[in-house]
């Protein structure tokens, strides 16, 4: 039995900042944001936007575009770090938008929770749900997986060009049309890290970039090795020392903080893949002739960002590394089609690593060239946690990709001056008077001020909720 992602759905702000005029308010030279963030529109929410109505449209888009019924769905999921209430699941509130459209009690079967661990839980749910499945506890319903975050930083720091938002909505399956998870070889890694936290009542996180940066890449760098072991104990791969992981993969995903980290997280892997096959010398040799010191799985987090020439000498192979013509193939031909929606609208947080997938998808979407293909995903939320996991695209997936509609809800937002722009972010832009009228989707009316409502948020549907037809 085959099981994942049978259908997918986004829903991103309806506004976004560009980075000339974040780096001309900031004084921060744009070729910086451009070309070493790689950022391009960062998404902004409006003041009547909020994680709930992004998880809540991107849901309603999913069932109005499939024919899916609340009956057929056994579960909800969501995951976010960007929770409204510390008791009260986002689920309650999304069950409760959807319910405005189909009507009081058709989610009432629908059991689940709200689940954290930064912006790795997306993952852990998506596969809590396949395995839900492949269990036999589903009785033939699916499941429906949200990843919704906004990820919003304190203004002027290191962390502002890297904001963003949006959610993305999965439904998963028994033989999935958009693409089957490979099973048994999803492995995970956790460690106590302080490179990115978000204390209770603090709006913004604390974070210390570079050292997260580091974060990332050692704890997925362990976790595809750890993939690597399981997925050969699987069958999946070929055995034997030297078999090369990226060579069976097509395409290879990445959570996405900012689009650059995603080719800087690829050229760590390419080298921890490579160095034990006969063809590294060779690189190394393209790349300059010295190959780093740096062993990244025997690696101590702490040490190695107080050793600065380590770090030198480091960073010195990687950016050699980048320039070689073989990391420069594998890079286009496996990685670089996904960075588009990163580039596009920032960090999403617990959804960036399937609006990689989604990008993937679309840029593929008019050719059928991506069905058989494994795609490999480089999942990591701070804090920390990495997983490495690994599925196949279906047959069935470029008539599924069409529908997502990521460039057709890009185009429609709408841009912000830079005064707007940190209104919104100081929270003095009332939800009754929003920047963009909304024309569909659910939308934040008040937020309850006394007594047993205080801080209860009420939401209201615009525009048509289901076609007839459905
Ligand atoms: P920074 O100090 O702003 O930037 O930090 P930098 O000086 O390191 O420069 C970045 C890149 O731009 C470098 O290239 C520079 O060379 C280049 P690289 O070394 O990567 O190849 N550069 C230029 N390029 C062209 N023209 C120029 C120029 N100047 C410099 N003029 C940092 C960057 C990402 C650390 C910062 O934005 C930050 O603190 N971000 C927030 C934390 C973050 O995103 N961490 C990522 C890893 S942790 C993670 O992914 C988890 C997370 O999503 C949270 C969760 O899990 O919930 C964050």
């Amino acid at each position: 039995m085959h099981v994942g992602i049978d259908e997918m759905s986004i829903s991103v702000p309806k506004l976004y900042l560009r980075y000339e005029d974040l780096a001309e308010a900031r004084q921060i030279d744009p070729a910086k944001l451009k070309h070493g963030i790689g950022v391009e529109k960062m998404a902004v929410p409006d003041a009547d936007e909020d994680v709930a109505t992004l998880a809540a449209d991107a849901c309603l888009r999913l069932l109005r575009g499939s024919g899916v019924r609340p009956d057929d769905i056994g579960r909800l999921t969501i995951a976010t770090e960007s929770s409204l209430d510390e008791a009260k699941a986002l689920n309650a509130y999304v069950i409760g938008m959807l319910e405005q459209a189909y009507g009081g009690g058709s989610f009432a079967h629908c059991g689940g929770a709200e689940m954290k661990f930064a912006c790795v839980a997306g993952s852990y749910a998506l596969h809590d749900a396949a395995n839900w499945i492949r269990a036999g506890e589903s009785e033939g319903k699916c499941a429906l997986v949200v990843a919704t975050d906004v990820a919003k930083y304190a203004l002027g720091s290191s962390g502002e060009y890297t904001q963003g938002g949006g959610a993305v909505a999965m439904l998963v399956k028994e033989e999935p049309r958009l693409l089957a998870l490979d099973p048994k070889v999803a492995s995970a890694v956790v460690a106590d890290h302080r490179d990115f936290f978000r204390p209770m009542g603090f709006v913004t996180p604390v974070f210390d970039g570079h050292y997260s940066n580091w974060a990332y890449i050692l704890q997925v760098v362990r976790a595809f090795n750890a993939y690597r072991a399981r997925a050969r104990a699987a069958g999946l791969l070929r055995a034997g020392d030297s078999a090369s992981v990226l060579e069976a993969m097509d395409h290879v995903v990445f959570h996405l903080p900012y689009p650059k980290m995603g080719k800087n997280a690829f050229a760590y892997l390419f080298r921890e893949d490579k160095r034990s096959t006969p063809q590294w010398e060779e690189i190394v040799r393209q790349s300059g002739g010295e190959d780093s010191p740096l062993s990244l799985d025997e690696a101590d987090l702490d040490d190695l960002t107080g050793d600065r020439s380590l770090l030198e000498r480091d960073n010195a192979f990687r950016k050699a590394l980048l320039k070689t013509e073989v990391f420069d193939q594998s890079f286009s031909a496996k990685v670089a089609d996904s960075l588009y929606g990163c580039s596009q609208l920032g960090n999403l947080y617990s959804a960036a690593i399937f609006m990689s997938l989604v990008s993937l998808l679309e840029r593929n979407a008019e050719r059928e060239g991506l069905a058989g293909k494994r795609v490999l995903f480089c999942s990591y939320g701070s804090g920390s946690s990495a997983m490495v996991y690994s599925g196949v695209i279906q047959p069935g997936y470029a008539q599924v990709a069409k529908q997502i509609e990521l460039e057709k809800q890009l185009s429609a937002r709408q841009s912000l001056d830079f005064t707007t722009y940190e209104k919104l972010h100081q929270g003095t832009v009332l939800c009754s008077s929003p920047i963009k009228r909304k024309e569909w989707g659910f939308q934040l009316r008040r937020v309850g001020g006394e007594g047993v409502t205080r801080g209860l948020r009420y939401y209201a549907l615009v525009g048509d909720p289901v076609p007839a037809s459905s």
